[in-house]
């Protein structure tokens, strides 16, 4: 089996969690990463299943995601494929499905692309790592929301059982079709 991740990221926990997939369907077949900014056209029917995962910031996706879902509507429709999204709204367990949280629900509204699995993964809060005025941003929304505000910090919030169990899930779709 190939099958195909490609993830769009900003600050890597999108692409962390990409990989260690990656790494997890590597076990039982041919898996490839690649970065959606760089990926281009590509012809999917070489690949048997694709994964797009994608974070947010500041309440949207990168535009490569709905680019590369416009330019490959027909193959992404046609075969096995799988959806997730990254974000920090997730870190609180009642934002972490694709009906309730308002970023997914609102891109899956939107979208012609009807993947047949979808997932919501909490991010990471790394305050070091960003530019001044993201660090700001970031510190005042976590203040509104009872989030950490200390900017020394680097949480990750991403619950790896389940991305396993995403994992599991998008294996099993190959003996469904
Ligand atoms: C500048 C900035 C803006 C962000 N905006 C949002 C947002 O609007 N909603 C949200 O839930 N998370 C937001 N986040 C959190 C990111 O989605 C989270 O850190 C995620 O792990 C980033 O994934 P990446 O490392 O793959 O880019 C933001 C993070 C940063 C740094």
């Amino acid at each position: 089996m190939k099958v195909l991740i490609l993830y769009s990221s900003r600050d890597g926990q999108t692409h962390t969690i990409a990989s260690y997939i990656a790494k997890q369907l590597s076990v039982a077949g041919t898996c490839e990463i690649q970065d959606l900014s760089q990926v281009g056209q590509i012809d999917l029917s070489q690949y048997q299943q694709v994964m797009i995962g994608a974070s947010v910031r500041y309440g949207r996706f990168s535009p490569v995601l709905s680019q590369f879902v416009a330019g490959h509507i027909e193959q992404l429709n046609q075969m096995p494929s799988a959806f997730f999204a990254v974000n920090l709204t997730a870190r609180k367990p009642e934002k972490r499905s694709p009906q309730t949280n308002a970023y997914v629900r609102k891109f899956l509204l939107s979208t012609p692309w009807q993947p047949s699995l979808c997932a919501v993964f909490a991010g990471a809060l790394r305050y070091p790592r960003y530019r001044w005025i993201d660090r700001v941003m970031i510190q005042l929304i976590m203040r509104m929301t009872g989030g950490e505000t200390d900017t020394s910090k680097e949480v990750e919030y991403t619950d790896w059982q389940q991305v396993d169990r995403f994992t599991q899930d998008f294996t099993a779709l190959q003996c469904e079709k």
